[in-house]
This record gives C-alpha cells, structure tokens and sequence, in this order.
C-alpha cells in the first residue's frame, strides 16, 4: 500500500523491501511473462543477518510486488546468492507432469562450519519450483557441488549453453572465476580457471555473469566480476570482460580492467535471464564500506533501475555501454524541452517541482566541454555531477549532499574516466529521493551514488562553460511506481 512507502528517502522509481534488510539481486529469470526478482534478504533486521531469498516479480521491470520469501535458510546454511533457470527439456528431473520447473541453483553458506574455521562452508545448492517461482523445494540432493577447500566458493550464475547443450556455471572462487558445465544442474564438472593474470584483485570475487551479446552481427561474450573490496572509487564495484567463450573456456580480448559502473553505489549487479537477446542488468545500490550505516530506519538499501546492456566499439576496444532500459519511460508524466540558453543561475526544476519528486536529466553536448549540474535542496544541500575535461574525469561530489557522517568514506568525490569522445555525445541522469544514476558518452560511463538530503533536491541547475555546446537539454517528472503524490 501506499503508506508503506512513503518514509524519509525511500526510493519511488527504484525496488525496496517494504521492511528491512536487502543485498544482491538473486535468481533473476523472466518466465510466463514474469520479470522474477530474488534478493539477498534478512527479515528480522535492517542489518546483515541469517540471509534468505526475498522475491519480487514485475511484469514491466518498473512496477514491482513483493511476495513471500522464496527460500528459507535450513541445516546446510544460509542462502547466498545465486542464479534461477528456465529448465524447459527438464534435464533435471525436477520438472513434474509436464510441469517445467525453475530451478535456483545458489550458494549454501555453512555459519557453523565458518566458525570452525573450515574451509569448506560454502557449497551449490538447489531448489525448484513448479508454481511460477512462488514456491520452492530444495533438492534432496543437496548439495549439487562441493567446495574444494578455498573458502569462498559461490554466487553461482548458471545459462544454458545451446550449442554443445549443457549447462554453464560461472563461479566466483577466491579472486577468480571458475567454470564449471552439466547436463542435468546435478553432476558438475569443472572446465577451466580465469583470472589469474587479469582484472582488478583489491578483494574477492563475487556475484558473476557471463552472456554473449551481438555487435555488428558478431557475437562477443561478456564476463561480468563483481568485486569487494577493490572498486575503482573504494569498496565494492563492478568490473567486467569481453571476449570469447566456447563452452569451457572464457579467452578476453585484451588486459583491460573496465568497470560497468564507476560509482560508489552499483554492486553485485548482474543480468535477468531468458530475455532472449536483450541483456537487462540490475545492480545492488549500495556498497559494503557503509550499506549497514545508511540512515533509514524500516528498510535498508535499494536496487538500481533495470539498464539494458549493449557493446560499442571504441577505437580497436570492444566495451560495455548501460542505458535506463526503455521500460522507464512509462513512468515520464512530464517533459520539457529547455531553451539551450540555460544559464547557471535558472532553476530548470521550476516548472516541475511543485507536481513531481523524481525527475529524469537529458542533453547532449557538443565539444567536449566541461560542465557541473547541481542538484540542491532548501538547505543549501547539493549532490553536483561534473566533467572535468581537463583531466578527462566524470566526477560525482556528495561531500555536501546531507547526512554524510555515518561513515568517514561516504563524502569522498568519486571519479570515473571518459571513454569516448564523439563529436556530440549523450548525458542522462536519473534522480530519485535518495540516489542518482548518470549515464554519458551512450553509457560507456555510468555512475551510480545514493544521498540523504535533510530535504528533498527541488532544484537543478547546469553549469556548463559555454551555453552553445549543450543541445536539446530536456527535463521530465517521474510518476513514483507507488502511486505517490
Ligand atoms: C555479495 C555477497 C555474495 C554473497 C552474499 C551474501 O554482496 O557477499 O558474495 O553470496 O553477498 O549475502
């Protein structure tokens, strides 16, 4: 219901538990229609804690519902995250009187065995469900795959790999990925290792994904690794791939470390499956450094608006772009077109902020300039988004964004560098009551960073170093997927 949400910065165009404690996004599958949305859950808290699998489902990937907790923790451990199948030849057996089952495959963490000092507490597991995700089974069986006695072991992300028609599990082990292949999500095999001379190792390696995506009519793979710590603004991040992969092993295309979203506040996100060749991304807002301190009190932390993921060809390089997914656009009430004649000092807020609280950003630049867009409150409060393009650097300051002090890195600038330099090129923000999403350059570089304002933002302004090189900036209100006013 509507009260439900309408505490101090509780998110209206974003998921939030309607109670309590969330981490990552879980299990995400699209079937009969259903976008299905898992998270890491603990319901007795708004810490950490013994973690379950919550459940949401949206069939338009804006407007969510909560349902019953999916899956509960049992005398193998706690439910860690994990990846959700459409098993639609039944290879698992699982599937009943023509019944296709969806199968979770996810990590049993052991705590006993944690506290031991094992090295053997976390392990894959399964469970199914013959009811369109609403209820579950764990197998009899579990679990499916054993740890070899390296401690972290988990976040299994499991696809079907058609062409040599077995299953692909993408591990994260250590800080590294292993993979692993089956015909039926029972008996695993292990296939080869990744990572070793490669990518970011500030921390270990969690929550990974790997997905073929088509560009200019050739397929690449994508390996998505999220990690913590070791981010490239501190604490947890995103970073990921490209290359190939042939069924057994993942080969990249150069050395790079790249980041599918340079903010403080995207983690552990990964993509929904079963979307056909379409590849939508949803990410964790929040980071490890602080995600138990944030100031809300009857529920804890959000998840990002769904981004469609897409590959652009950037000199010889082949990365990674994000953009809301189209999707959002049911939620613009209002657009305006600005003259291109703002100036630092116009509120382009001000014909929307007495009807709408969420706003969406859009312009695009010519030349390359530098450029600072202020968010700010009544309280003299800002959350200011910027280029520098002397150093090349896309920067988000929330130094003076509102309450900052509950933990000492939150106020830090964080800064993402710009991958691309067209002609005109494209910068897309979207605000909501305690978070921002910056999109620039077709999304090549995304930052994502929450904020507590003392009031809510109601004004934006653009600071941009000459007024001709900004184009069809437009400003639209966002209706809240909540029905608030
Ligand atoms: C990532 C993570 C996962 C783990 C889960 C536990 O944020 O640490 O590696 O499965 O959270 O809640």
């Amino acid at each position: 219901d509507v009260e439900t949400y309408r505490d101090q910065y509780r998110p209206q165009i974003h998921f939030s538990p309607a109670a309590h404690w969330i981490n990552d996004p879980n299990g995400m599958v699209y079937f009969n229609h259903t976008y299905h949305l898992f998270f890491q859950y603990y319901p007795d808290a708004t810490v950490w804690g013994p973690m379950h699998w919550g459940h949401a489902t949206s069939t338009d990937l804006v407007h969510w519902k909560e349902l019953p907790i999916a899956l509960y923790p049992d005398s193998l451990g706690y439910i860690f995250s994990g990846s959700a199948v459409v098993d639609s030849n039944n290879t698992s057996g699982l599937g009943k009187k023509g019944k296709i089952p969806l199968v979770a495959i996810f990590t049993h963490h052991n705590p006993n065995g944690e506290k031991a000092g094992t090295n053997n507490y976390q392990n894959q597991s399964l469970a199914y469900s013959l009811d369109n995700g609403i209820t579950w089974t764990k197998y009899a069986g579990n679990p499916v795959l054993n740890n070899p006695g390296i401690k972290d072991f988990r976040d299994p992300k499991v696809m079907w790999y058609a062409r040599q028609k077995k299953w692909i599990m993408t591990l994260a082990t250590k800080d590294r990925i292993t993979f692993y292949s089956s015909p039926n999500l029972k008996k695993w095999k292990k296939e080869s290792e990744f990572g070793a001379t490669i990518g970011a190792h500030g921390g270990v390696w969690e929550c990974p994904d790997l997905f073929p995506l088509k560009l200019n009519g050739k397929t690449h793979w994508v390996l998505i690794v999220n990690i913590n710590p070791g981010g490239p603004n501190g604490g947890s991040a995103t970073q990921y791939f490209t290359g190939d992969f042939n069924g057994s092993k993942f080969t990249p295309r150069d050395t790079k470390t790249r980041w599918l979203d340079y903010g403080p506040d995207e983690y552990a996100g990964i993509t929904w499956g079963n979307t056909g060749s379409r590849k939508i991304f949803l990410g964790w807002m929040s980071n490890w450094e602080y995600a138990n301190q944030v100031p809300t009190e009857k529920w804890r932390n959000a998840m990002t608006i769904p981004r469609e993921l897409s590959l652009k060809a950037v000199n010889n390089e082949v990365l990674l772009a994000s953009a809301p997914a189209k999707e959002l656009n049911a939620l613009t009430a209002k657009t305006l077109v600005l003259k291109p004649t703002v100036k630092a000092g116009q509120d382009i807020l001000a014909n929307l902020n007495k009807q709408y609280k969420q706003y969406r950003f859009d312009a695009k630049l010519r030349n390359k300039p530098g450029f600072r867009i202020k968010l700010s409150n009544d309280e003299g409060e800002t959350m200011v988004i910027g280029y520098d393009n002397k150093t090349g650097n896309y920067y988000i300051d929330r130094s003076a964004s509102g309450k900052t002090d509950f933990n000492p890195n939150f106020a830090k600038t964080a800064y993402a560098p710009r991958l691309a330099f067209p002609k005109t090129s494209d910068i897309h923000l979207i605000i909501d009551a305690s978070s921002i999403e910056f999109f620039a350059d077709g999304g090549l570089t995304t930052m994502t960073a929450v904020c507590f304002p003392h009031k809510p933002y109601t004004h934006l302004y653009i600071e941009i170093l000459k007024v001709s090189d900004i184009v069809q900036p437009s400003v639209s209100g966002l209706v809240s997927i909540h029905g608030n006013k």
